[in-house]
């Protein structure tokens, strides 16, 4: 029998999960599907339980309801825990296991599709919400230099360096606080670019060779990476690697199988 999978989300129908899956599914030889499925703002939980109660084997959970799909996880990966988001969930009889591919898919296509390595790297990440959060963990599990959280509100990102201090070498300011810094790696992690936005950074951030990455994709260039190929980076990435890469962990997840990445990329016109 086809085993059932879903992306749930609101709004979800712009999501590439689908087809992500579909073709990963077709290159292994896996007889699945995987639907997008809207739930109403107030009813994640009831969606939830219908999918599974209908013989859902799985889910991806994506804006706003990964805070909530945590909560709603039976047990939950450490990954997750450190996240404090869920964005893949592995239904087991009554057990929901709730886990967070995110961060592993921006580690993965960073340092193995686009040779950027985290190790020893001065590395900023910007925002302080839940992207930002979600990747955090495996960031510092790389062994950075140095990490920097930025926030146009500088508190949340105090908070956040202070929560992950044990794991690595992380502090936090204010954009205008990053006068005079320079970095190897900036990954945008706000929703400025949504609203076309770029967070107010200082001139002179990008060191030689930076990698400017852009956890957004569209079909134009964010603005986070227009800014940055003005400012004076070098490499330039948005968030379609990491969409592809955090959807192959959640497929091993579900089916023991991690599908080739790269001829999806490549279709996608990324690498
Ligand atoms: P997400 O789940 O996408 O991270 P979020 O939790 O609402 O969404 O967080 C959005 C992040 O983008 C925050 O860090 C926010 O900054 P504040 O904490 O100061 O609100 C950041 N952000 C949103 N719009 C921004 C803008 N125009 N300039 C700079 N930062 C922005």
């Amino acid at each position: 029998m086809t085993d059932r999978y879903a992306v749930i989300g609101n709004p979800v129908a712009q999501s590439q999960s689908p087809q992500i899956h579909a073709a990963f599914a077709r290159a292994t030889g896996q007889d699945m599907s995987y639907t997008a499925l809207l739930a109403p703002l107030d009813g994640f939980a009831e969606t939830l339980r219908q999918f599974k109660a209908g013989g859902g084997k799985g889910a991806n959970v994506t804006v706003p309801f990964k805070q909530q799909a945590y909560r709603l996880s039976t047990r939950t990966t450490e990954r997750a825990r450190l996240a404090e988001a869920v964005n893949t969930l592995k239904f087991d009889g009554p057990e929901i296991l709730g886990d967070n591919t995110d961060g592993a898919g921006l580690i993965r296509d960073l340092t193995r599709n686009l040779g950027c390595a985290v190790a020893c790297r001065q590395v900023l990440l910007m925002g302080a919400g839940g992207a930002a959060q979600g990747v955090l963990g495996p960031l510092l599990a790389e062994a950075p230099g140095a990490l920097v959280i930025a926030n146009r509100t500088a508190d949340k990102a105090r908070a956040l360096a202070a929560r992950f201090a044990p794991l690595g070498p992380v502090s936090a300011c204010a954009y205008a606080e990053l006068a005079g810094s320079q970095f190897d790696l900036v990954i945008n992690a706000t929703s400025a670019g949504l609203a076309g936005e770029v967070p107010p950074l200082p001139p002179g951030l990008f060191a030689a060779g930076a990698l400017a990455y852009d956890m957004i994709y569209g079909d134009r260039e964010t603005a986070f990476l227009g800014y940055a190929r003005q400012a004076g980076a070098s490499r330039f990435a948005d968030g379609l690697g990491m969409l592809v890469e955090q959807a192959a962990e959640a497929f091993w997840l579900w089916r023991g199988i991690t599908p080739d990445t790269a001829p999806l990329l490549a279709a996608l016109h990324r690498c």
